[in-house]
C-alpha cells in the first residue's frame, strides 16, 4: 500500500484515476488540485473520505508543493491546463501550470527521491498524414504545433532532463484522446451530447477530417497505474487503444444514438493550426508491461458516456454556458 499524490485529481482524468485507485488497490489518495474553471470538486464527492482527500492549490507554490511531496510515496502528475482553444486565445496560464508547475514538483521530487509519473499527451509529436502507415512510437521526433502541446513536449524534457541529470525516479506516459464521465463540456465529445441535450445544433471544425485515436479514461487510468507500479526509471510509454475515428464520424455516432438526423450538426469555422492526425502504437506497454485496454467497443462507450451526462445534468450545467461564452468570445467556434 502507498500514499499517492494525485496533481490535478479534480480534473476529468484525475478524477476517472483516482476512482480506479480507490476500487481497484489499497493505496490512500492525496489529490492536490487548484480547482480551475475546468475542475470539479462534485466528481471526488462519493469517495471514501478514510483513504482520500482534496488539498485546494497551486502546483507552481514550492512550499506547499515540498510539504505534501515529503509525506506521500509516489506523485501522479496529471495537472495541467489542457484545451488546445484556450491555449489558441491565452497561452500564459499553459506556461505557469505546465512547465513552471511540473518544475516545481521536479524539484521536490529530487529532495525527497519520491517516485514521479508524468502524464503527457501523444500531441507532444505533431500530427501524421491521414494516409500515413505509420503510428507514432517513442521514438518518434517531438513536433508540438499548439501553446498546449509545445508546454507539454516542454515538461515532458523538463523530466526526462531531471532522470538524466539528477536521477529522479520517473517514468512519462503519452496518451491518446480520452473519452468518459466527468470530461469538461468545452470538448468535443461532452460538448457535442450537451449541445443536443440544449436544444443546440453540434459544431463540427472545418470538415471535420481529423482523425483522434479515441481511448475510454478508465483504461488510460489502468494503463497510468500499471507503469506506476511496474514501469522501468527513466522511460516513456505511449497509451491507445487503436480507437482511431475521423470527427464527422463522432459527431454523426453521437446524433444517431441520440435519437437525431445524422446531419444535423453546423460545420463551423475550424481551429488555427488544427492538427490533422493522431495514432499511437503502443505495442510497448503492451508486450512490456502486459497491459490491455478493456473497452474496444468505441459504440458502446460513446453510448455510456452519453447515458452518464444525460443523467448527471447538475454535474456540467453550469459549466456549459461558461464554456459556451468563452467559445463565443473566441471566434466563430
Ligand atoms: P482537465 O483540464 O480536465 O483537468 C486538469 C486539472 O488540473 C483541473 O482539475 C485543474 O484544476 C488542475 N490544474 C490546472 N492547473 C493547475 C495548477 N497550477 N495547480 C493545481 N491544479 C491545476 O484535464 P484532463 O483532460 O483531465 O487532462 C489531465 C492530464 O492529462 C493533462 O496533463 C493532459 O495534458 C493529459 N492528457 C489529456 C488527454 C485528454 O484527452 N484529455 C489525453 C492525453 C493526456
Ligand atoms: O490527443 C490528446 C489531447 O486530446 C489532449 O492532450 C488534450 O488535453 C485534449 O483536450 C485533446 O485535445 P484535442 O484538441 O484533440 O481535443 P478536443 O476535444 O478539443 O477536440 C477533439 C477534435 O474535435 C479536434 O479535432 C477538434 C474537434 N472539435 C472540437 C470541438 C470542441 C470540433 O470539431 N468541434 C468542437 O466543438
Amino acid at each position: 500500500m502507498s500514499a499517492l499524490l494525485v496533481t490535478g485529481g479534480a480534473g476529468f482524468i484525475g478524477a476517472n484515476f483516482v476512482h480506479h485507485v480507490l476500487a481497484h488497490t489499497e493505496h490512500t489518495v492525496t489529490v492536490l488540485d487548484k480547482l480551475t474553471y475546468a475542475a470539479s470538486a462534485a466528481s471526488l464527492s462519493d469517495l471514501p473520505t478514510d483513504r482520500s482527500r482534496l488539498v485546494v492549490g497551486d502546483i507552481a507554490d514550492a512550499w506547499l508543493v515540498d510539504s505534501l511531496v515529503a509525506e506521500h510515496d509516489i506523485v501522479v502528475h496529471f495537472a495541467a491546463e489542457s484545451h488546445n482553444d484556450n491555449s489558441l486565445d491565452d497561452p500564459k496560464p499553459f506556461l505557469e501550470s505546465n512547465i513552471i508547475g511540473t518544475y516545481t514538483l521536479l524539484e521536490a521530487v529530487r529532495r525527497h527521491g519520491t517516485r514521479f509519473h508524468h502524464i503527457s499527451t501523444d500531441e507532444v509529436y505533431g500530427d501524421l498524414a491521414l494516409d500515413d502507415p505509420q503510428r507514432f512510437t517513442e521514438e518518434t521526433p517531438y513536433n508540438p504545433s499548439s501553446p498546449y502541446s509545445s508546454t507539454k513536449a516542454g515538461s515532458d524534457l523538463l523530466v526526462r532532463a531531471w532522470v538524466r541529470s539528477f536521477g529522479i525516479n520517473a517514468t512519462i506516459s503519452n496518451c491518446s484522446n480520452n473519452y468518459g464521465p466527468y470530461q469538461h463540456v468545452e470538448k468535443f465529445i461532452p460538448r457535442q451530447i450537451t449541445n443536443v441535450l440544449t436544444g443546440v445544433r453540434p459544431k463540427l471544425y472545418g470538415a471535420g477530417v481529423n482523425v483522434r485515436d479515441w481511448i475510454h479514461a478508465d483504461d488510460h487510468s489502468s494503463a497510468v497505474l500499471t507503469i506506476v507500479e511496474r514501469g522501468r526509471i527513466g522511460e516513456t510509454y505511449l497509451i491507445g487503444a487503436d480507437g482511431e475515428k475521423n470527427n464527422r464520424e463522432v459527431i454523426e455516432m453521437i446524433l444517431e444514438q441520440m435519437g437525431r438526423p445524422a446531419d444535423a450538426y453546423d460545420h463551423v469555422t475550424d481551429r488555427p493550426g488544427h492538427d490533422l492526425r493522431y495514432a499511437i502504437d503502443s505495442t510497448k506497454l503492451r508486450t512490456e508491461l502486459g497491459w490491455e485496454p478493456r473497452f474496444t467497443n468505441f459504440a458502446e462507450g460513446l453510448a455510456a458516456t452519453i447515458d452518464w451526462y444525460m443523467n448527471n445534468r447538475d454535474w456540467w450545467d453550469a459549466q456549459k454556458a461558461a464554456a459556451e461564452s468563452r467559445y463565443a468570445a473566441q471566434a466563430q467556434r
